[in-house]
């Protein structure tokens, strides 16, 4: 359609040493730098400290606390919300080719920074080098494609013309956007959100996670050093009391788009239905929520590709991704064998620091080790333990460390099988033969990714037309989507279906306008 190519920014090669003491480098930068600091909010461009702080701990140890940020005050909320409203008047007739060029630019600081922000959301979250550098490079990605976005929408529709009239369709903002984020993607979350806020001409009130703040924070700075008008991104962190449904029930908020659990998304959905006073609009709600996403094995199938893609998605980043692999459904012809060949590649992957690369990271907090154990040894009373089942031991470091754990021949009626447990914890069952596996994959009350593995183009061809997913992969692994090629976002309890960095995604963040002219 006439835009300028596109390519996925690649990923470093962690395995060059040369590549590696880089990164290791960022890390010492960013101690040295950031580690210590309190940061502010933004509001309207400036940079606002507050007295009243909370403190960012490392996930990897949590006796270290890495940064601080501001509690913001009911007071900072409103007057957020009123910056983001003052700016939108001018905003919302922005040029879409301006707006395009500075997350052009922006593409371009963040690719000279990538090793840095690896390295805080490494120390924030818990991610190893390989998936922060995963999650930094789609951010790149989705400042190229926001840019392509902004322009191609830009242009309207083509109507069905009539003899005497000139009629046209074209695309308007609709105001003041809430971007609420989770800490598991404190950087690629919230940035496909707020782009496709901004792309099309709408104001942000960000509130990232508090356990992830910076990683958020350094890149509204990055946009605005882009270019970005300082009043297009209100940046707010603190406590739930302020920042949750006050911002949710705000009567000037116009769109709330939300990723994270399907209890506050739920949540979220039922506050905004509730026309405010003063209020002169319906919400509209974007909700990401979790999953329970299955990877089906057909006895035809590749077994090591599988077994290999099924280890990858289980228990990159401990499991803690909506996105990941946390049941494997296979033809009993060849259950045995894949069982056999995951534990053998689960039970070789490293626990240790993040900040080291270790293969699997603590999860995020103490408390969220003890719920996903609450799982493992409910497990172990219905399934029968295979891989793991207990804390992991990781020396020195204080923080949730949790075994890949594996339970086998687990009951689709088991929570272990229905419920989204977001940590390195995966159930096997076994089907009868491939469509059996396909009914078991559907019984879910999610439907976010699936992968396939099967050779026979007919088994395929069902798959592809029966999986009840939004994000379906035939014969890979099921995380990993990438901006604009996998188009993001889930079926059924898995949320409102978005699609991220997919080519109807900006329309979530407009409304149309038909104009009709006589001659
Ligand atoms: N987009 C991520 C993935 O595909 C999850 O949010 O893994």
């Amino acid at each position: 359609e006439g835009f300028l190519p596109f390519e996925h920014e690649p990923y470093f090669a962690f395995g060059d040493a040369a590549v590696a003491q880089q990164q290791q480098e960022a890390y010492r930068k960013v101690r040295e730098q950031y580690v210590g600091r309190q940061f502010p909010l933004i509001l309207d461009g400036h940079r606002i400290e507050g007295d009243d702080t909370f403190e960012v701990r490392n996930p990897a140890d949590t006796r270290e606390v890495v940064w601080r940020f501001p509690k913001a005050t009911p007071a900072q909320l409103e007057q957020a919300i009123a910056a983001a409203r003052v700016a939108f008047e001018e905003w919302r007739f922005s040029d879409p080719f301006q707006r395009a060029t500075i997350f052009k630019r922006a593409a371009e600081l963040m690719r000279a920074r990538r090793m840095e922000f690896n390295a805080v959301m490494g120390l924030e979250n818990g991610k190893n080098w390989f998936e922060a550098d995963g999650e930094v490079a789609e951010c790149v990605d989705h400042f190229e494609v926001f840019a392509r976005e902004a322009m191609r929408w830009a242009q309207g529709k083509p109507v069905y013309p009539m003899p005497d009239e000139h009629v046209t369709t074209v695309y308007e903002p609709i105001g003041v956007v809430a971007v609420i984020s989770p800490w598991n993607f404190p950087a690629a979350i919230p940035l496909g959100m707020a782009l496709g806020a901004i792309a099309a001409g709408n104001t942000v009130v960000w509130k990232p996670a508090s356990e992830t703040p910076l990683s958020s924070y350094l890149m509204v700075e990055l946009l605005f050093e882009a270019g970005l008008p300082r009043g297009v991104i209100q940046f707010l962190t603190g406590t739930d009391d302020v920042l949750g449904d006050p911002l949710v029930d705000h009567k000037d908020i116009r769109m709330i788009a939300f990723t994270g659990s399907k209890e506050i998304g739920c949540r979220i959905m039922e506050r905004a239905a509730k026309v405010q006073p003063g209020q002169r609009w319906l919400k509209r709600v974007m909700a990401e929520m979790g999953g329970k996403d299955p990877t089906v094995v057909c006895a035809d199938g590749d077994i090591d590709a599988a077994a290999s893609g099924i280890v990858q998605a289980a228990f990159g980043y401990a499991g803690q991704k909506c996105s990941a692999c946390s049941r494997v459904i296979a033809e009993e012809s060849i259950y045995d064998e894949l069982l056999a060949k995951v534990v053998k590649l689960a039970g070789e992957l490293k626990v240790g620091l993040p900040e080291h690369n270790a293969a699997l990271g603590p999860v995020i907090h103490s408390g969220s080790a003890e719920r996903i154990m609450g799982y493992v040894e409910a497990g172990k009373q219905t399934a029968r333990l295979v891989l793991g089942g207990e804390r992991a031991d990781s020396g020195e470091a204080q923080g949730g460390y949790v075994q890949p754990t594996i339970f086998a021949d687990v009951d689709p009626k088991d929570p272990l099988f229905q419920e989204e447990i977001f940590g390195p914890v995966l159930a096997f069952t076994p089907a009868r033969d491939w469509q059996h596996a396909i009914e078991l994959a559907n019984d879910s009350e999610y439907g976010l990714t699936a992968a396939f593995y099967s050779r026979d183009p007919r088994k395929i061809e069902e798959a592809r037309r029966k999986i009840h997913v939004g994000n379906l992969y035939i014969n890979r692994k099921c995380t990993g989507a990438l901006s604009g090629t996998h188009a993001f976002g889930g079926y059924g309890m898995s949320g409102t279906n978005a699609k991220v960095g997919g080519p109807d995604y900006l329309f979530w963040f407009l409304q149309t306008k038909t104009v009709a002219q006589k001659y």
